[in-house]
This record gives C-alpha cells, sequence and structure tokens, in this order.
C-alpha cells in the first residue's frame, strides 16, 4: 500500500480537504502549491502539512520526489474562465506542468499517479440523452477541457512496468472546504440560498451534471491509490455512481426545498449549454472498494447546514476569494502576479499581512 504520498494542489478547494483525509487514513503527507489561493479561507483548517511552496512548472526535482510512492496531482488552473483569460497559462500548466511532474515522478521511483481529470471532457456528448462513459468521444468545448485531453494523451505513454498514471475524470465538485470555491454549481446554489435568500438558477434548468461530494471524491481516490495495480494501471475513471446524474432545475429544487429560498429560473441566451449523463460502471467494476456516501439531495441538504453553522453572509458568498477567476484577476490587477502569472518579488512580505487581514474577514 502507498504510504508516503504528494498532494499537490493541496491548498485550494479538494486538497484542503484531501490532505486531511489521508492524514485520518495514516498517510504520511506532503504537499507542493503555488499558493494562489492561500489566503482564500472559510472557516477554520486548510491542510496544514510540510508543504513545497513551488510554482509546479518549473519547481520541484526527482530528489524531492524520492521516497514518495504515489503523487495525488490536483494543481491546475481549474475552470473554464481562467482557462478563457489566458489559454497559454492553462495550456502551460494544466498540460506541460502536469507531464513534467509525471516525468520527475518516474523518474524517483513514484509507482502511481492519480491525475485530476474532469469529464467536462465530455462537452455535449450525447446532449444529456445518452450515457457517456470513458471510451465515449470526447468532445472539450473549452481550453480548460482541451488542457485536461492534452494532459490525459501526454501522460499516457509515460505509463510503464513501475509507474502507473490514472485518470480520475470528475464531475463538478461541491461541499464545504476551508478553501471554498462558489463558482461551481451547487456550492453556488446553496451559498446563494442562504447567504441570499433565493436559489438562482441561470438556464432552464434542462442540462446534466454529475455532482459529485468532495469527501467521495477523496474516498474514490483513495480507492485507486489502494486498488492492485491492474486494476487501474493506465485507466480513466469517471468519479461517481449513477445517482449523481442530476439536472440543474433538479438540483435547485433540492436546495429550495433543503432551505425554504425561493426559486429563481432566469434563462439567458448564453447560459452554459453543457450536458452530459455519466456511466459510473467501470469505476464499480474496477474499485469496487469505493461506496458513495453523498447523493445530490443529501450533500444539498448537508451544505445547506453547515452553511447556516457558519452563518455565511451575502459578503462572503460575494467575495473574490472564493471565486477562482476573479481573485486570480485580483493578484494580477495589484501586480502580485505577473504576466506569466507567477508570484512578483514583493510577494513575500505582503502575503503575511494579507493572511491575517482575510482571517479578520472570516470572523
Ligand atoms: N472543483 C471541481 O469541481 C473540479 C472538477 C473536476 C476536476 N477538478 C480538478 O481537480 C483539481 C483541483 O481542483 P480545485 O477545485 O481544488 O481547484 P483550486 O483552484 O481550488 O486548486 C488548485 C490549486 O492548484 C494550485 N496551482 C495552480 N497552478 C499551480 C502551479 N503552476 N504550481 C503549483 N500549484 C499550482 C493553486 O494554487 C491551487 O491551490 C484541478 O486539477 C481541477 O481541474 C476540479
Amino acid at each position: 500500500m502507498a504510504k508516503r504520498i504528494l498532494i499537490t494542489g493541496h491548498r485550494g478547494y479538494i486538497g484542503s480537504v484531501m490532505v486531511p483525509y489521508f492524514l485520518r487514513a495514516g498517510y504520511e503527507v506532503q504537499g507542493a502549491d503555488t499558493g494562489f489561493f492561500e489566503r482564500c479561507l472559510l472557516g477554520p483548517g486548510g491542510g496544514e502539512v510540510a508543504g513545497h511552496g513551488v510554482d509546479l512548472r518549473d519547481g520541484l526535482t526527482a530528489r524531492d520526489l524520492e521516497g514518495t510512492d504515489a503523487v495525488i496531482h490536483l494543481a491546475a488552473l481549474s475552470n473554464d474562465p481562467i482557462g478563457n483569460l489566458n489559454k497559454h497559462w492553462t495550456r502551460e500548466i494544466n498540460g506541460e506542468a502536469s507531464v513534467r511532474l509525471a516525468l520527475l515522478a518516474r523518474e524517483a521511483g513514484v509507482s502511481r499517479f492519480l491525475f485530476s481529470s474532469s469529464c467536462i471532457m465530455y462537452g455535449a456528448a450525447g446532449g444529456g440523452e445518452t450515457e457517456v462513459d470513458e471510451n465515449s468521444p470526447l468532445d472539450p468545448r473549452t481550453q480548460y477541457a482541451r488542457s485536461k485531453v492534452e494532459a490525459e494523451h501526454a501522460l499516457r505513454p509515460l505509463a510503464s512496468a513501475t509507474f502507473s498514471p490514472v485518470y480520475m475524470r470528475n464531475g463538478t465538485i461541491y461541499g464545504l472546504s476551508p478553501r471554498m470555491r462558489f463558482d461551481t454549481v451547487l456550492n453556488s446554489l446553496a451559498g446563494s440560498a442562504v447567504a441570499r435568500g433565493s436559489v438562482r438558477v441561470f438556464s432552464d434548468g434542462k442540462p446534466w451534471r454529475p455532482v459529485v461530494h468532495v469527501e467521495d471524491v477523496c474516498a474514490a481516490f483513495h480507492a485507486a491509490l489502494e486498488a492492485p495495480r491492474e486494476a487501474v494501471h493506465n485507466e480513466a475513471f469517471n468519479v461517481g455512481a449513477a445517482e449523481v446524474n442530476v439536472q440543474i432545475g433538479t438540483l435547485a429544487r433540492h436546495v429550495a426545498e433543503a432551505s425554504g429560498a425561493a426559486l429563481e429560473l432566469l434563462a439567458q441566451a448564453d447560459a452554459d449549454q453543457r450536458s452530459y449523463r455519466t456511466s459510473f460502471a467501470k469505476i464499480a467494476r474496477h474499485l469496487p472498494g469505493f461506496r458513495l456516501q453523498w447523493s445530490p439531495c443529501a450533500g444539498a441538504q448537508r451544505l445547506v447546514r453547515e452553511f447556516r453553522a457558519l452563518g455565511l453572509s451575502m459578503g462572503q458568498f460575494d467575495d473574490a476569494r472564493f471565486t477562482r477567476l476573479r481573485w486570480l484577476r485580483k493578484l494580477l490587477e495589484e501586480g502580485a502576479l505577473g504576466e506569466d502569472l507567477r508570484w512578483q518579488a514583493n510577494r513575500q512580505c505582503s502575503a503575511r499581512g494579507e493572511r491575517a487581514e482575510a482571517e479578520e474577514v472570516m470572523a
């Protein structure tokens, strides 16, 4: 069993939940993250483990990875709007840096490399009418989606007798994290219900999406780490189970029922038309140890309870810290990040003060 793992992107939304998950499961965990969202904290916690503060485009060496059994590679520019902001950054970070990291890992003798991929690569395949599985044609519609397809494609030939890449194709993820995101669908619906008192859907509600709780994502990655090599070697998996396929309108109704908030359907001409229902037969077959805990309905109820317990305010819900694109734009405008999306020299001294400021906003 892999016991010593490196989680990249450990100071992001998923990473901040996944680090404590694997620590509780008895793993020795290290992190590697450039810290774009370091100070984007909502509530306590945040993956405080030994970590490398590095940009994975050129940080880390094979030596840093020696003695590591497995790498979980979460670090990425992680949504469509960021890809549209600058295609080059998304290609460089999500694609080229992923291949670079996999090569270093292979050189260092790491045996398993879990790549955090996305069901977004199915695009509008089937229009929600038919199910897409891991062999379905890919239809990446955005730079972000293309970067995931390109990365999977480039990682595949690196597989060897001693190195097993695995492609974990996640649906849209939801659930509370210390480094929260409100720019994903269920987090946004539930956040709006609690903070604003209404659930807003910016489409006709018909598109299908798989929505998966962040803790279930952790459990799926755990199962992929523990599985025998032949079950996962160079394989792609849609992460979830049948019940996570849901239409956005149904999801919104779950949130409205859980919260008592009003439901507003605000159909927009330019609404996101991605729609796909996903088959999860393969993950059930290859990773029988993985059991989904949270249905979208139960997950929506849980989120509403958690946001209420936090006293989620409109100020927090609408804070740039919790929308990836807005936060990166702010860092760019302030000059904290340069044109190559790297930290500028004065970052170290300002970061400490800003972290204190972030903690005040949370309180
Ligand atoms: N959140 C979702 O709904 C979702 C769905 C499908 C797939 N994924 C994938 O899961 C992974 C994690 O997603 P997330 O929601 O936690 O994203 P996130 O934006 O919250 O976290 C990503 C982390 O990667 C780090 N990072 C970015 N570029 C880096 C670089 N060059 N060097 C080092 N670190 C860098 C950031 O600082 C950040 O902490 C991503 O690969 C994403 O594409 C997420």
